[in-house]
């Protein structure tokens, strides 16, 4: 039998899709997929709700299909959140110390003073993630607890979200019955289903490519660094295919992803494709190159943003692990090469892990964020910790409670 409290569910409200992922946390403190549905999303901009209506529709959707897979009501979710509001600061607090060592106290203190900067009136803080403590003339400490000085720093990571976005998210929810138990940034939900703990301590990028934005996020030390979205994504391309072979939005996807290839130098020039005209009442022959030149373009352009973005925080040569592609646009044809040769440096293509039982149903880059959310919600639950360990699993949820 289900015991409610041990259900974890991830709610990953996309711009081309929203997916429910319900998880049950097992007798060996595993998480367990029970339950899985996806809808298509047409009620979002560039990760943005924009239409409520079509948003609540297709929520209820696919958490009806969740729930009849997995044979029970759910009641509250994690979701996520992105899009151009999203701002990464990383900032500093300082205190003054007064007993003879630092207590937990000090370290909540030190924290809230750190969030204490000048933000607009419209923006509210999602996420503060401490990187490493100070103590007097010593640094790079992970936990000051215990520890005699007069002085405590501590460096965070701040990120914050429009209120109004945070909003929207959770009245669609609402308005679909659901609580939101927490709303986590897209890009650290997907991290901590993708990235392996060694990646994240020898320094990592995340580049989470959806439909409507691309995601970043820099890791270092075992700490995020750095966050950013890109209003830039897969969309983007599937439109240009659109306009430059003219034809249905609907038929530009479909060749996209069957024909698509993001270095059209490595497409012979003789391959041809058929591309139905917008009345759908003729096909014409195109050579698959012109299909790729049109997608590198695109490609090229996101891939150099998001080097832009990353060589802008200094960080850049600290990811001795490397670049990790995740999100539905990811399996993209070339796209690791493409991103090798601007980047300039490895990359790979991540697929969500960490969860059990019906995992073929989630083995898609695309569903790396709502993975993550459920990974997010499992840290949280007192069910999830073995006395005997390390497991993978608990190495994942370890260092989650660490970072928040
Ligand atoms: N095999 C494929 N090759 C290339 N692109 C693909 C492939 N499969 C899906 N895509 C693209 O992935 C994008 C959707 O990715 P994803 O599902 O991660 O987006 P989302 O989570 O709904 O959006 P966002 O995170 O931007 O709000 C679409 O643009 C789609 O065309
Ligand atoms: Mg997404």
């Amino acid at each position: 039998m289900v015991t409610r409290d041990r259900i974890i569910v991830g709610l990953d409200i996309g711009t081309t899709k929203i997916c429910c992922l319900i998880t049950e946390v097992n007798d060996n403190h595993e998480l367990e997929i029970i339950g899985f549905g996806v809808s298509e999303s047409k009620g979002l901009r560039r990760g943005l709700v924009v239409n409520m209506e079509q948003t609540v529709d297709a929520i209820k959707h696919c958490v009806e299909d969740a729930e009849r897979m997995a044979g029970i009501r759910i009641d509250d979710v994690y979701t996520g959140i992105a899009g151009g509001h999203i701002q990464g600061i990383s900032t500093n607090g300082v205190i003054a110390i007064k007993g003879d060592e630092i207590t937990p106290t000090d370290k909540k203190r030190v924290i809230e003073q750190a969030k204490d900067f000048a933000k607009p009136a419209s923006m509210e803080i999602i996420h503060i993630l401490p990187q490493e403590f100070a103590v007097d003339d010593i640094t790079g400490i992970e936990n000051p607890v215990g520890m005699a000085g007069s002085r405590l720093e501590v460096m965070v990571h701040i990120v914050t979200s429009s209120i109004a976005a945070v909003s929207n998210i959770t009245k669609c929810a609402q308005k679909a019955g659901l609580g939101v138990s927490d709303i986590v940034l897209q890009q650290i939900a997907s991290a901590v289903a993708i990235l392996t703990p060694d990646e994240r301590k020898l320094g990592v990028i995340l580049i989470d490519i959806g439909g409507g934005t691309t995601d970043i996020a820099i890791f270092d030390g075992g700490s995020i660094r750095h966050t950013a979205v890109l209003a830039l994504g897969g969309d983007h391309v599937t439109n240009d295919i659109a306009v430059g072979l003219r034809t249905p939005i609907a038929e530009a996807e479909r060749i996209k992803i069957k024909y698509g290839h993001a270095i059209a130098a490595n497409v012979s020039n003789d391959e041809q494709i058929e591309v139905p005209s917008i009345g759908g009442d003729s096909v014409s022959t195109v050579s698959r190159r012109i299909l790729a030149e049109i997608v590198e373009s695109r490609m090229e352009e996101l891939f150099k943003l998001a080097y832009t973005e990353i060589r802008n925080t200094g960080l850049a040569d600290q990811a001795s692990a490397g670049l990790v592609l995740t999100g539905g646009a990811s399996p993209l044809e070339g796209v690791t090469d493409l991103a090798e040769s601007i980047l300039h440096m490895p990359v790979r293509v991540g697929l969500p892990r960490g969860v059990k039982g019906l995992v073929e149903l989630v083995r898609d880059p695309a569903y790396a964020t709502v993975v993550g959310l459920c990974l997010y919600g499992a840290s949280k639950s007192p069910y999830t910790y073995k006395p005997k360990g390390p497991s993978f699993f608990e190495r994942i949820l370890q260092w989650f409670k660490g970072i928040f």
